[in-house]
């Protein structure tokens, strides 16, 4: 290449060198007779100086403009300790300009506060920046890491379809029309998880995929419309086999991107104990902040909101601080979006109660508070009442704002734990029946498999989910690979026969020629990418993702398209 030397990498080694950079004008400045120019590209910043007026009229140099310079390694009179390349600078001796460019619609630094659909409609723009540059270096790597753990243990990487059918049972489905094919559809995978299953009957016996997926749901901060997941699946392997496999991936993942040493085997908790303590399947434990229910300290209680408390629960959280009034209705808020009407609340300052709940706190309640949550100092209780799930849940939400608001975690800390013993299923009251909390080809545990079609509510699964501070990286399951037990599933879940044959009669068919038992994970690497490059959003780490609309606003995807289009895949748009 033409260019001797990237921007990033000239140090006092090189003085007396000369060199050739191509980059983008970072910045220009003049400081007395002297011209500087900042000079970057994706590996840093180098400074180059012009003492030579006639080189370059630099009134004519903006930013972003593409050049190249020819000139010599010199020490540099003030270094910057900040920049690696901060001991030098190239004394220019001949300047070129190879392009031009407008004023971009943002400046190009990091912690900019600029309109987020204006970043991303010039996202090329925005992916200048240092700090997406370095996730998206991160991501490269952390690819790399995933490819080499699996080829060195004798995975094979396979590919599966992007256009498949649509099966009833997951997340919506985005559809294709087929133009061959009048009015039918394929659908695009929201995990190639029936494939890899086949993959484990035709043989393949370790499978893994770095592969795209696509779910029409709600967009939130950890959430896109297409995400990738390091898809894997093992023949003759248990869920605990899946499980210390994605720790050896997930130790080699931390330890080189990070170099912080992950304790394996990683804690495993049950759903149960997760919601109890937590309040959501997902828990953040780099902080405590347990939750307890209070159920009995109120059984005989003159306050009016948890008399007849039925078949309610009453759980709290102790926060070691007395809760301000701004941040108090922060948390009500919290709470009211996890449909808890109300957030009553106890104080506990200097041994004097105070607070919504305090006027008919009788003795015997403010002694076993005391007990129950093993208070020794000024603290706030927040204590609901509604039903378990709900305010289970609604506390779990509140207890993650309370560590953010009172900082009660270390950024940098990695805290991993597996999550075990989910349901097997998940009551939907939109279709008033019981589905299956994974998906129907989850085997039931071993203590479920004699009852779980009667016994829903109660029914466990061998299925696992992977948190990774406070959100869910991944998750699998062992598969049913047992004819009678797949029927029983569909029988559960209320798929007639008829339905079973049209929408999965391809797949439980391949169940018949001899099948190995499986278990297998997904892991979603967006997540992951955006806890590691610790960012807040998904899309920082994707290189052009959808906004929270579902809109790409650089192509205007997803857009019209034109009648001739419509005829041809003999379509009709309803008013
Ligand atoms: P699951 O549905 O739990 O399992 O997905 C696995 C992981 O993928 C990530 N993920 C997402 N990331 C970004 N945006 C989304 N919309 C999104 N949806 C999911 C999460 C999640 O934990 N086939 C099964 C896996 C298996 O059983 O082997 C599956 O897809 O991190």
């Amino acid at each position: 290449m033409k260019r001797t030397h990237n921007c990033g990498e000239l140090t006092k080694k090189n003085l007396g060198q000369k060199v050739i950079l191509q980059g983008w004008v970072k910045k220009t400045r003049k400081l007395g007779g002297l011209n500087f120019i900042d000079l970057r590209d994706r590996y840093g910043v180098t400074q180059l100086i012009i003492e030579d007026a006639n080189l370059l009229n630099l009134s004519l140099l903006k930013p972003e403009f593409v050049i190249e310079v020819s000139g010599e390694v010199i020490q540099r009179k003030n270094s910057n300790p900040e920049m690696f390349t901060g001991e030098i600078e190239v004394k220019v001796s001949k300047i070129e300009i190879i392009n031009s460019a407008e004023l971009t619609p943002f400046e190009i630094k990091d912690n900019l506060e600029s309109n987020e659909d204006t970043k991303m409609t010039f996202r090329y723009l925005d992916l200048r920046r240092e700090e997406l540059q370095k996730n998206f270096i991160l991501r490269s790597k952390v690819n790399k890491i995933i490819r080499d753990y699996y080829c060195e243990n004798d995975f094979i990487e396979v590919e599966t379809p992007i256009f498949g059918k649509s099966t009833p049972e997951g997340a919506r489905d985005f559809l294709v029309p087929s133009r061959t094919n009048h009015h039918k559809f394929y659908a695009l995978p929201q995990s190639p998880q029936l494939y890899k299953q086949l993959l484990m009957i035709a043989g393949f016996d370790r499978y893994f995929q770095i592969a795209k997926c696509f779910r029409d749901e709600d967009l939130r901060i950890d959430r896109q419309p297409e995400f990738t997941q390091l898809d894997m699946e093992m023949s003759f392997a248990t869920p605990e086999d899946i499980q210390n496999n994605i720790e050896g991936l997930l130790t080699k993942i931390i330890w080189e991107t990070k170099k912080i040493k992950l304790k394996t085997p990683l804690p495993r908790i049950t759903y149960a104990e997760a919601i109890s303590k937590y309040g959501i399947d997902k828990p953040d434990l780099r902080f405590d902040l347990q939750i307890h229910d209070c159920n009995n300290i109120f059984s005989k209680t003159e306050i009016n909101l948890f008399q007849n408390i039925n078949s309610d629960s009453v759980r709290g959280i102790k926060v070691d601080h007395l809760i301000g009034k701004k941040e108090m209705e922060y948390l009500s808020e919290t709470a009211n979006q996890n449909k808890l009407p109300n957030l009553p609340f106890l104080k506990f300052n200097n041994g004097e109660w105070s607070g919504s709940l305090a006027k008919n706190l009788s003795d015997n309640e403010k002694k076993n508070l005391i007990e129950i949550f093993k208070i020794k100092s000024d603290c706030t209780l927040l204590i609901a009442k509604g039903e378990y799930n709900l305010v289970s849940q609604a506390l779990g939400a509140i207890r993650n704002h309370v560590a953010k608001i009172y900082e009660l975690f270390d950024k940098n800390e990695i805290n991993l734990l597996w999550v075990i013993d989910f349901p097997l299923f998940e009551f939907s009251e939109e279709e008033n029946r019981f589905v299956a909390a994974h998906h129907p080809f989850t085997q039931p545990k071993e203590e479920s498999i004699s009852d779980f079609d009667v016994n829903k509510k109660e029914a466990l699964a061998a299925a696992y989910d992977i948190v990774m501070n406070g959100f869910e990286i991944g998750g699998g399951s062992q598969r049913i690979t047992n004819e009678e037990i797949q029927k029983r599933m569909f029988k559960a879940v209320e798929m007639t026969p008829e339905s079973v044959e049209k929408n999965f009669g391809w797949f439980i068919n391949a169940y018949k020629f001899g099948a190995p038992y499986h278990s297998g994970c997904a892991l979603g690497i967006d997540r992951i990418l955006m806890i590691l490059a610790q960012t807040n959003s998904i899309r920082d780490v994707i290189a052009f993702p959808k906004n929270s609309n579902g809109i790409d606003p650089m192509t205007n995807a997803p857009d019209v398209v034109s009648p001739n289009q419509l005829d041809e895949l003999k379509l009709k748009l309803s008013k």
